[in-house]
């Protein structure tokens, strides 16, 4: 049997670039080429605000599309605002949509650029923490559709990621604290990464650490993104202490995503030891480690009412919870648990109520 590829609509390869300085030495080197039509400047209110002058020095003359900052709205609204923008700015296949923001613009931008046109570049500039280590690296885009959180996306490759450290300086503290929650994950499922956090539980929160551990961040996960794009097998890791995030979320708004995904790694450690015969010595640090950043006990949040949302998860399926829970240092695996053991998990915060 001969195999014919015609073309592939997707690019697989994604340049991610860490670097100080993009306004000077990425942007401004590319205004040329974006203005009559060659690109779009995506970004939110926050970040314009922030960064208005920059921007302007790097990239006078581009369209910029600006949407309100905030999950609220990553919705069809400004999706369709992003790509009339898109047509109004005259973009053509070979342009290229820029994504400066968080985890929200990055992803609509992200589905915008996918949809133009039946696809076209995009560019991810991430300026939160989160969307360093995360979001920008992999390629899922989405918006949150019929109160459905991501419920329409896609995959759709960046062309090139730059992760520059700058952007940290006028992230609040709250922003770090969510971003963390991911690496702490990360830690959960690479070895090298929890040695690092262990070894500097003083400085999780220190600009400068925060610098030197986003590119290995990255490169894990673009390790694993490499080895399964399309979240068949291997990348379905990344989803540890998610299940029970994603649970506690909307019951909780006063908790951040990232705060949510600490509290469901304490929930889920708890499980594994239980469960898996994990290593609680172990897993004792990782929970300590997710105190430390929480700043709270994982054990004050009452998970126990949110039992019933985990099942909602396109994840599960008939009666019980799938969860991929840490066993040991850089291992993890996965567990499907009947609804009521892992009610009950919750209900009695693994014992540590
Ligand atoms: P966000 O984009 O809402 O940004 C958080 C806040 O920080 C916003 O108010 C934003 O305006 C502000 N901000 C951004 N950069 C700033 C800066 N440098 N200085 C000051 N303020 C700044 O949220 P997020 O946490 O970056 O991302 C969360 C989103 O990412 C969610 O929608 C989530 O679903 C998505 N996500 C996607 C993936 C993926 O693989 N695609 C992975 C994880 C999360
Ligand atoms: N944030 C999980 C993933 O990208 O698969």
């Amino acid at each position: 049997m001969k195999t014919i590829r015609i073309f592939s609509m997707r690019r697989e390869e994604s340049k991610i670039i860490c670097r100080k300085d993009v306004f000077s030495s990425v942007l401004a080197p590319m205004r040329k080429s974006l203005v009559g039509g060659g690109g779009l400047l995506f970004t939110d209110s926050n970040v314009a605000r922030i960064y208005r002058k920059k921007i302007e020095k790097a990239l006078g003359g581009v369209p910029v599309f600006c949407m309100e900052a905030g999950e609220a709205h990553k919705d069809e609204r400004t999706l369709f605002a992003l790509l009339a923008a898109m047509k109004e700015g005259n973009l053509r296949r070979n342009s290229v949509l820029i994504a400066l923001g968080g985890g929200v613009v990055g992803d609509l931008g992200g589905l915008a650029a996918s949809l133009y046109m039946r696809g076209i570049s995009v560019i991810q500039i991430p300026t939160t923490l989160l969307a360093q280590v995360d979001s920008s690296v992999g390629g899922k885009t989405a918006i949150d559709f019929c109160g459905v959180k991501n419920l329409v996306g896609s995959f759709h490759q960046p062309e090139a990621v730059y992760a520059d450290p700058s952007f940290f300086r006028t992230l609040p503290e709250r922003e770090i604290r969510c971003g963390l929650g991911e690496i702490v994950k990360h830690g959960a499922l690479c070895g090298e990464i929890f040695d690092r956090l262990e070894a500097n539980r003083g400085r999780l929160f220190d600009l400068g650490f925060l610098a030197e551990i986003v590119p290995e961040n990255i490169a894990f996960k673009a390790d694993v993104v490499k080895k399964d794009p399309y979240e068949r097998g291997l990348r379905r890791t990344l989803n540890l202490g998610h299940t029970t995030a994603h649970a506690i979320e909307p019951a909780h708004p006063e908790l951040s995503h990232g705060e949510c995904v600490l509290v469901g790694l304490a929930y889920e450690a708890e499980i594994a030891k239980k469960y898996c015969g994990a290593d609680e010595n172990y897993l004792d640090k990782l929970t300590g480690l997710a105190e430390e950043v929480l700043g709270i006990s994982p054990w004050e949040v009452d998970a126990a009412s949110c039992a019933e949302r985990a099942l909602l998860d396109k994840k599960n399926e008939g009666k019980s919870v799938r969860l991929v829970l840490p066993v040991a240092r850089g291992r993890c695996t996965e567990l499907e648990l009947p609804f009521e053991k892992y009610r009950a998990e919750l209900a009695n915060g693994g014992g540590k109520c």
